[in-house]
């Protein structure tokens, strides 16, 4: 019988999508913990993710800036990473957009503007950086996409519709791109986490909402962003190849589906 070895991702290059902190910082710690190079992306917080870059075990992580609503931005991003990480292996797309807007509270026009915005924010974005960093990959006959989804997009986002929308989108996009990547050595997963501990859901757990949000859970409990990078790690392996077009939920048995 073959030994399960523990996650080693010794000299594999990843992409890790909004890095500045909360679940990009931990996955880009938990990869580069693991032996891997690692692109640390932001958008607008570059001290946070100068942050992250210098905490990074190893050497030869890189910082690299784009707006994943900008297409030249995102030919950019992964144009750089291959060109000095010397290709790519991983694709995390971590970075997302949360818009909390009471539904009734809108006029049409901004309405439509973040609607809009968090469709691609947080999934024509990462598709196209996924189409992108896929060519690279199917020439190496290798690669690994985890895409971080949400479980608003089966339970509802009733005041971010657009951001739920946008997560079902993208795992949607998971399954496809899983059935489409698969014969050329590409798994491509998502996780989908309930709350986390970070600057996204700070507002909502440091507000009167945050012990009934706390509640949600059977643990009484928020996730740390570090088991959500575990997750993205186990999905990223190698040995995780019979996983793709897998959605894991994350989210400590407060929705069951
Ligand atoms: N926290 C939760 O409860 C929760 C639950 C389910 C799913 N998620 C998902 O987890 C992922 C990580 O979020 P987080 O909780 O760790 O929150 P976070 O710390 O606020 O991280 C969000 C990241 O997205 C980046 N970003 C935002 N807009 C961007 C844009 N236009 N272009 C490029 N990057 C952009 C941010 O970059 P800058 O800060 O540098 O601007 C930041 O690094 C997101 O996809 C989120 O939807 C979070």
């Amino acid at each position: 019988m073959t030994a399960v070895s523990p996650h080693s991702f010794t000299d594999r290059r990843v992409l890790v999508t909004g890095a500045s902190g909360g679940i990009g910082r931990a996955t880009a710690h938990a990869f580069a913990q693991a032996g891997a190079r690692v692109a640390v992306h932001y958008h607008r917080r570059e001290e946070e993710a100068r942050t992250t870059l210098s905490g990074l075990a190893g050497s030869g992580h890189l910082l690299l800036r784009a707006d994943l609503d900008d297409d030249e931005d995102c030919r950019r991003l992964i144009a750089e990473s291959e060109s000095r990480l010397g290709g790519l292996d991983i694709l995390v797309n971590n970075a997302g957009l949360y818009l909390r807007r009471p539904f009734a509270l809108h006029d049409d026009e901004s309405w439509r503007t973040e609607f809009r915005r968090q469709l691609r924010v947080n999934l024509e974005g990462p598709a196209f950086l996924a189409y992108l960093a896929a060519r690279g990959m199917i020439a190496r006959g290798y690669g690994r996409i985890v895409n971080v989804g949400s479980r608003g997009a089966y339970r509802g986002e009733p005041e971010a519709p657009g951001y739920g929308a946008a997560k079902a989108g993208l795992h949607a996009l998971t399954q496809s791109l899983a059935q489409a990547l698969a014969p050329y050595g590409v798994a491509v997963t998502a996780v989908a986490p309930g709350w986390v501990e970070t600057a996204m859901a700070e507002e909502h757990l440091r507000g009167p909402e945050g012990a009934a949000i706390r509640a949600q859970s059977p643990l009484g409990r928020v996730a740390r962003p570090e088991e959500i990078a575990r997750t993205i790690l186990f999905l990223a392996d190698d040995d995780a190849e019979y996983l793709t077009g897998s959605i894991l939920d994350a989210n400590g048995a407060s929705y069951l589906r």
